[in-house]
């Protein structure tokens, strides 16, 4: 994108990903970040609440109004993943209790005052389950029309779940909403077609103890196996004792690592390795420069009824439905150069943080 700011509104679930995805979007100069609405998914959408107003405490930011969500999704009841996030959604992390307060107005209007605010120009991500922005539509059917791009990380494409063996987390706690999103955009006539990330493409962008060494580097912090003394230290490992609390010497360095040992013990005990996938911050990297993915147009449907297959995101690769597209789909990235850019920024930003 150009040298100029961009007006960015973001649906988060947050957990320890979406956590990623805000502090890159702190970190990013171009996104003018106008609102952030708290969905229930990782965990309940209280503490999703506390989360998003404590990260922007933690980071130094103010006025950016943030939006409480409904309490579940649109039909099924509320599935939660303290397991993989942590029992408050952060990991090991602990927030200070934040001093600011949410928004008059829910997640559901937060997403059509933004867009009113910006026809034409909002930049619109979706990190978690898609409740309040089919709530959205609900109210405005004109939002696709208003929005400039729309991201949204969820779905699995000729890919396996990880939820069930074929349905991904955002999409699983509420397909009601996500077959209504995708329905919203075959018939509105809009300029672009929503940008889909699904596993197929985010599970690409593995974080490593050793990536997150780097970060903390480029923070110029100690990292977090560092002794007090600041003598060498190691990357994080599996044999350390579980959670080990960060002794990195910057506040967000600090939070960030306590939150990602949570999930890369998670990882680790799902034989998947000591790492973790960075979903939402790719879909954050991908909203402010889509050129760091490759697409492919598809009609995109969700299955809602199907026993062992309630959740599955299905795309017509091949015309059968005769449906015209409603979705680009992600299909090929480049990690390193997704890494390279997030190191530096949150990096960058984590730094000036400790001098401010
Ligand atoms: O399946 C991955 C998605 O589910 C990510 O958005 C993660 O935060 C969880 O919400
Ligand atoms: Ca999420």
């Amino acid at each position: 994108m150009s040298g100029a700011r961009h007006p960015v509104f973001v649906d988060v679930d947050t957990g320890v990903d979406d956590a990623m995805a805000l502090v890159y979007l702190f970190a990013s100069p171009e996104a003018d970040l106008v609102g952030i609405a708290s969905t229930a998914g990782n965990v309940g959408v209280h503490d999703v609440c506390r989360n998003n107003l404590a990260l922007l405490e933690l980071c130094g930011i103010t006025g950016v109004p943030v939006s409480r969500g409904s309490e579940t999704p649109l039909v099924a009841p509320l599935r939660t993943a303290e397991d993989t996030h942590g029992p408050e959604g952060m990991g090991y992390a602990r927030l200070r209790v934040p001093r600011t307060e949410l928004t008059g107005y829910d997640a559901a209007q937060a997403w059509v005052r933004a867009a009113h605010a910006h026809p034409g120009e909002l930049i619109g991500i979706a990190t978690g389950p898609l409740t309040n922005l089919a709530l959205a539509l609900r109210a405005e059917p004109a939002l696709p029309r208003l929005l400039k791009r729309l991201v949204i990380m969820g779905g699995a494409f000729d890919y396996r779940g990880n939820t069930t063996p074929v349905a991904e987390w955002n999409t699983h706690v509420d397909p009601e909403s996500a077959a209504e999103v995708f329905a919203a955009w075959t018939l509105s006539g809009a300029e672009h077609l929503p940008i889909v990330l699904g596993l197929n493409l985010t599970e690409h962008a593995v974080m490593t103890p050793e990536l997150l060494g780097r970060l903390a580097e480029a923070a110029g912090s100690t990292p977090a196996g560092s002794t007090p003394a600041g003598s060498s230290s190691t990357p994080m490992s599996a044999l350390d004792p579980r959670g080990t609390a960060s002794t990195a010497s910057n506040p967000l360095i600090r939070v960030l690592e306590d939150a990602m040992r949570f999930y890369f013990e998670f990882h680790h005990d799902q034989g998947e390795g000591y790492l973790a996938h960075l979903h939402d911050p790719l879909a954050a990297a991908v909203a402010l420069d889509t050129t760091l993915v490759r697409y492919r147009p598809a009609p995109v449907d969700v299955e809602l009824t199907g026993t062992l297959t309630r959740g599955m995101t299905i795309a017509d690769w091949s015309g059968h439905w005769g449906r015209q597209p409603n979705a680009l789909i992600g299909t090929e990235v480049d990690p390193a150069a997704f890494f390279d850019r997030f190191i530096a920024r949150v990096g960058r930003f984590a730094r000036q943080l400790d001098h401010s």
